[in-house]
């Protein structure tokens, strides 16, 4: 099959020999807290769950081994070479709690496992039908388990499109001499080019693998947020959120801002998404929390209105900073989530609120971090713009 071929020759992402840092990294139990309540933010923290890799790669069931000690981490991925080394890993690394399989997503049934987790990132897209695989997946999930899906997207991958179309048209193949010679062609794109912008952004892209993977694959269907809320329902399946949300809210950055906005704010939820993509414009993926349509209750019962939020436990993000240099008049910091792509998605907050920010120790609720005298209002306003703004998750289990 083509695709497999593809990935046997160009493996995706590039095979690595040590999780050591990342063993390091993850030993932090509130990055694991804020990983688990992306998922689950009522549910207590359960270290031993089952978590399913799907289409793995060549690292990333090892990595959530790595990750989750004590659950039982299953990858699977129709490529010899990302099982083999992922097999490696599990060697060197002792993870006891890892098996890998040689396997198609769509046939994932074999495994007669149920899991609560399901992490299938960079793959659906790839599938000749991702509708039929996604579907596949929802029937080894609890009724009560969570995925989290990332698939590419259309508008910020234009450019990507066009050079997949130039190299249809001049016959490029996917071999190591025409990859090097690609990567020639590429450092010569006109200015402007709907490309560059990507290449700059990317500078993974200057590898073999990640170039063969963007320019020269076989097989690769984008999706816009309407076309992500269809593919759900067709699998039975319901969008939860967004894994990080302040580029799709209408209360963060740039598009607060425009004269529309109070138009904007009267639509649903998904239309709102939907809108907002184009204006962004330049998105390149989208990744996201779903569940199952018969999930029992509300998966992410977050809310602000009544009183219910004085006792959620906000925890802070990895891959925030807090900076205290250059500021807009009146602010005390600015907050920053490194993963955003977009500079407009920059908090700042003044003293008082400040002070609220440094009180956030991933153990105390938010009426115990105000305290009595604290505004409400302005409390509550501050903790539901930090986490909107991908800065804070919250623990709703107390
Ligand atoms: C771009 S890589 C992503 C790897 C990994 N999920 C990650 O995010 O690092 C896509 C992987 O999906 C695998 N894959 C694609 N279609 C598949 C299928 N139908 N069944 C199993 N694996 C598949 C490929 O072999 C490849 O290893």
């Amino acid at each position: 099959m083509e695709v497999a071929d593809f990935y046997e020759r160009y493996p995706y992402p590039r095979p690595i020999e040590s999780l050591e840092e990342y063993r390091l990294l993850w030993q932090d139990r509130q990055r694991r807290r804020a990983e688990y309540h992306l998922y689950w933010p009522a549910r207590p923290l359960k270290e031993d769950h089952t978590i399913l890799i799907a289409g793995c790669g060549t690292s990333q069931a090892a990595k959530h081994a790595m990750r989750w000690p004590e659950a039982h981490v299953v990858g699977i991925d129709f490529s010899a070479t990302s099982v083999r080394s992922t097999q490696q890993l599990k060697r060197r690394h002792k993870l006891d709690n890892l098996e890998v399989h040689k396997l198609d997503i769509e046939h994932v049934d074999e495994l007669k496992i149920d899991f609560d987790r399901i992490v299938c990132t960079g793959v659906l897209h790839h599938l000749p039908d991702p509708a039929e695989g996604l579907a596949a997946l929802r029937r080894v999930l609890k009724p009560d388990g969570a995925m989290q899906l990332m698939v590419y997207a259309p508008y910020g991958r234009v450019g990507i499109y066009m050079l997949q179309e130039f190299c249809r048209r001049v016959g490029i193949q996917a071999t190591d001499e025409e990859i090097r010679n690609l990567i020639v062609a590429l450092t010569m794109l006109p200015r402007g080019h709907p490309l560059e912008n990507l290449l700059r952004q990317a500078p993974d892209f200057r590898e073999e693998a990640a170039l063969a993977d963007a320019l020269l694959h076989p097989q690769d269907q984008a999706y816009s947020v309407p076309e992500i809320f269809d593919l759900l329902s067709l699998a039975g399946l319901t969008f939860g959120r967004w894994a990080r949300q302040a580029p799709y809210a209408t209360h963060c950055g740039a598009i607060a801002q425009i004269p529309q906005i109070a138009r904007l704010q009267q639509l649903s939820p998904a239309e709102q998404f939907a809108a907002i993509e184009l204006f962004r414009g330049t998105m390149i993926r989208h990744s996201f929390i779903v569940y199952r349509d018969d999930y029992p209750g509300s998966a992410q019962p977050i809310s602000f209105g009544g009183d219910a939020w004085l006792d959620y436990v906000p925890i802070r993000l990895p891959d925030t900073i807090c900076v205290q240099e250059q500021l807009p008049a009146g602010a005390a910091a600015a907050l920053i989530n490194r993963t955003h792509t977009f500079t407009d998605l920059v908090l700042p907050i003044n003293k008082q609120e400040k002070q609220l920010f440094d009180a956030i120790d991933g153990h105390r609720t938010i009426a115990e971090i105000a305290g009595d005298r604290a505004d409400r209002k302005i409390t509550s306003a501050l903790f539901e713009r930090l986490w909107w703004y991908d800065q804070i998750m919250f623990d709703l289990s107390r």
